[in-house]
């Protein structure tokens, strides 16, 4: 017996196989039945001919609910009208566990509510499925992208003592009666790496206490982190740049019947390379005033805004210097012009916004302390920071790339809540 997979299957064609999976779908036309078939590695159509098979696996076949559980044994035959090339001429079928009537999902369109009251069987499906995979792509190149490159992946804590990025949007824990809060950011614990390892990365999951509903926020959501010594401002949009195409390339060559499943126009994916596009704040906000936006100096991009700024370009684009007044404590002002930051928002195409946020680093010790002092910070909670600028301070930059809404933007689809496997959203924690 032969233990093949969907994703292999066309290795197999002529040859008897034996596929593991579900009964994704089923219909019939009286002497052959059409069984969609799925093992995880993709989808197949079964087709189980009345005279070709016993009676038993045809009777077994007919009555058999959707998401079954089976092991399938068939012929590998070449079918042009389908999008896997294959399909397979069914012999024999065992039944592993036979499921209950009233499956939820059916094929009909449900409320994306709904599905995400069922994620535990929505993500069975071909696009949840595909995007899930694609996820799975992007997660793997961004750690080979840095893994190549020499960077070391240093984990930080999830449960930290103090605020790493702002202070209005923490999940506060007690820690055995002591305040604690859930991670915001990897990113002080990268530095402190970065100072051990030269070039390090976090990557791990974050948490905003963000009451926000919007298509781009969720309140739990995966991050990478690069962090690296000696590297300033410029060479640290240089990397991203690297990242971002690398990442893009790589789903292009592996995942691309994926793409194609969720009716992704590639075209505007292979655009993408290096060098990016890159305007001031300042510019951005003369931009914005010219096309009629009312926009002051010091406001914040909303998403018609970096629409706005995206539309401009094919590429993603970089939004440098934003105003100091605006931005963390922790981004080093340009000696230049003290009113603004060595640092960049990437902004993705077709409306997908912010993806990438990034700074040069405060490194000089007096500096950080009056920053701390002026935003009200306590001091004792951040001493091993500031010790970090004590022993060997060096200039050193880094970034953080939100998996999701890169996720969302490669994918082409609406709603950030897909892109993750369980979302913790505004108003779910279910399942
Ligand atoms: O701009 P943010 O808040 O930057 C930081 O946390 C820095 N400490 C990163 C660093 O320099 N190491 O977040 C970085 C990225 C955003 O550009 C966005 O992609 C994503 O994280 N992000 C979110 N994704 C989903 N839901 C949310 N609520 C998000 N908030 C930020
Ligand atoms: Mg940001």
């Amino acid at each position: 017996m032969i233990r093949a997979t969907i994703e292999n299957i066309n290795v197999y064609e002529g040859q008897v196989v034996t596929l593991s999976g579900w009964l994704y779908n089923k219909r019939s036309s009286g002497k052959i039945i059409f069984l969609q078939i799925r093992d995880g590695s993709g989808f197949i159509q079964g087709v189980v001919v009345k005279k070709e098979v016993s009676e038993a696996v045809f009777e077994t076949c007919k009555s058999l609910p959707q998401e079954s559980s089976f092991h399938v044994t068939g012929m590998v035959q070449r079918d042009e009208r389908s999008a896997l090339g294959y399909e397979l001429l069914v012999r024999e079928v065992e039944v592993v566990c036979r499921a209950e009537e009233g499956y939820p999902i059916s094929l009909k369109e449900h409320g994306t509510d709904f599905l995400m009251d069922y994620r535990h069987l929505w993500m069975r499906t071909p696009r949840q499925h595909a995007i899930l995979r694609i996820r799975d792509e992007i997660n793997l190149g961004l750690r080979e992208f840095f893994h190549e490159e020499g960077f070391v992946l240093v984990e930080p804590p999830i449960i930290t003592p103090a605020s790493c990025e702002g202070t209005t949007e923490l999940f506060e824990i007690d820690y055995f009666g002591e305040n604690a809060y859930l991670s915001q950011t990897g990113q002080l614990y990268a530095e402190a790496a970065a100072m051990a390892f030269g070039k390090v990365y976090s990557f791990g999951p974050t948490f905003r206490a963000e009451k926000s509903k919007t298509r781009k926020h969720l309140n739990e959501f995966w991050m990478i982190e690069p962090e690296m010594a000696f590297v300033d401002f410029e060479g640290n949009l240089k990397v991203q740049e690297e990242m971002v195409s690398y990442v893009i390339k790589r789903v292009l060559q592996r995942r691309r019947r994926e793409l194609e499943l969720l009716g992704r126009d590639v075209t505007a994916l292979e655009k993408i390379e290096p060098p990016f596009p890159r305007i001031t704040y300042t510019e951005a906000v003369e931009m914005l005033k010219n096309a009629g936006f009312e926009f002051e100096w010091g406001d914040d991009f909303g998403a018609p805004h970096e629409t706005h700024i995206a539309d401009q370009y094919e590429k993603p684009v970089f939004i440098t210097h934003f105003p100091t007044s605006m931005k963390a404590f922790y981004m080093q002002p340009d000696p230049t012009n003290p009113e603004v930051i060595l640092g960049a928002d990437l902004i993705a195409p077709e409306g997908y916004g912010e993806i990438i946020g990034g700074s040069q680093r405060i490194h000089d010790l007096e500096l950080l302390l009056e920053k701390l002092r002026a935003e009200n910070l306590p001091e004792e909670v951040y001493q091993w920071y500031i010790e970090l600028r004590k022993f060997g301070s060096v200039p050193h930059s880094g970034f953080g790339l939100g998996l999701e809404r890169t996720v969302a933007w490669i994918c082409g689809i609406d709603h950030i809540r897909q892109t993750i496997p369980f979302a913790r959203t505004l108003n779910r924690v279910y399942p």
